[in-house]
């Protein structure tokens, strides 16, 4: 610990020369599981993100090596590693946005909610730890199962009474992602000038891409709709059989992120018109406290949660569908923290 403060100082010293070069609010980005496969390249690209003036990277061990290595490359960022319970409090410290990539990820055969037993428990305490040290942050949820793990974290923040359902969100930005690129792929698309919105949660059947809303609008129906929807809900199992055991999406993950993230700086910097499908705190489905949908985002977080817009009969169905597993994902969120 003392030889990664040590690092962590140097960085600092480095750091601040070109620090006096940047102009824009100074905005802190605290990664917790910046040593495993999603948060070292995520790391990385919060590092070249110009929005960022502080990176904070914090793990159980092998931080010093990620942020050294980190803190060479040429932005202003200053970076600072910290690992083991003892320096969580530091890494949060002044954070306006923590982003949570800690936990196991799926091996082959494993559902997401395979991952609760351990996950919700390392999600638990993190959250308790950023009710203490940052309660006015941005909480930007990566692991699995998220249609759990985000109300763990609301449980968790509301018994300390720091819950603000304005700053808490799940990442569903992979989703999104993989459904613009497939879509892109099978019209014939530039995917930079596609974009597809996806609502519900962040696990199989939970997962609604809705085609119909897709900008450029193509006709999609039939088969080619709902193996494009199939291939959306199932792109993380996709991505963990070709890994083979050797762990689920990293990288796309990791750039997902930074998408995330960066959204998320923009809003908080008082940029105006921006929008991210993210699951958060909702009332568009009353039997569903948690959902994700489009949500306008500005200084405060959640400026306003968007209606579903107009959906089809085969999204409607879909979105029945999800209902009931949602519903008692939620729930398993919200016993775990009241049970244990
Ligand atoms: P990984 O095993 O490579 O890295 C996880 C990191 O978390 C490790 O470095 C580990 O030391 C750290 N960690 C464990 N307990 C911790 C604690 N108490 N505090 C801080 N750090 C801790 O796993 P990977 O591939 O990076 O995945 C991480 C999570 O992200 C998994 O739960 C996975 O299911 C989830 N995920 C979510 C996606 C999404 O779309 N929301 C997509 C892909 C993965």
């Amino acid at each position: 610990v003392r030889s990664l403060r040590l690092v962590g100082q140097h960085v600092q010293k480095q750091q601040s020369r070109e620090m006096s070069s940047s102009s824009g609010p100074q905005r802190k980005v605290a990664v917790l599981g910046a040593a495993g496969g999603i948060g070292q390249p995520l790391g990385l690209l919060m590092k070249l993100n110009p929005l960022v003036t502080h990176l904070s990277l914090y793990d159980i061990a092998g931080t010093p090596g990620v942020a050294a290595d980190i803190s060479h490359c040429n932005t202003p960022a200053e970076v600072s590693g910290y690992a083991g319970d003892a320096d969580l409090g530091k890494a949060l410290e002044g954070a306006d946005i923590v982003i949570i990539p800690a936990g196991v990820p799926r091996k082959p055969g494993m559902t997401r909610d395979d991952l609760f037993k351990i996950n919700a428990g390392i999600v638990k305490s993190l959250c308790a730890a950023i009710s203490q040290h940052c309660p006015e942050a941005l909480v930007a949820m990566i692991s699995n199962p998220v249609n759990s793990t985000v109300p763990i974290a609301a449980e968790v923040f509301k018994k300390a009474g720091t819950y603000d359902p304005r700053k808490l969100f799940g990442v569903t930005t992979l989703d999104v992602v993989r459904a613009r690129t497939f879509y892109a792929a099978k019209k014939g698309l530039n995917v930079r000038d596609v974009d597809v919105p996806v609502v519900g949660g962040h696990a199989g059947i939970t997962i609604l891409p809705l085609f119909s809303q897709a900008t450029p609008k193509k006709s999609l129906e039939g088969e080619e709709l709902d193996a494009l929807t199939k291939r959306t809900q199932d792109g993380g199992t996709e991505v963990v059989q070709a890994k083979a055991g050797k762990g689920s999406a990293t990288l796309s993950m990791a750039y997902a992120g930074a998408l995330f993230a960066e959204a998320c700086l923009k809003g908080l910097n008082g940029q105006k018109g921006v929008i991210e499908c993210t699951y958060v705190q909702s009332s568009i489905i009353p039997e569903l406290p948690f959902f994700s949908s489009k949500v306008r985002l500005g200084p405060n977080g959640v400026e306003e949660i968007m209606g579903l817009g107009q959906i089809t009969e085969y999204e409607s169905k879909a979105l029945e569908a999800m209902k009931s597993e949602l519903a008692s994902s939620i729930q398993k969120g919200v016993d775990f923290v009241h049970q244990s």
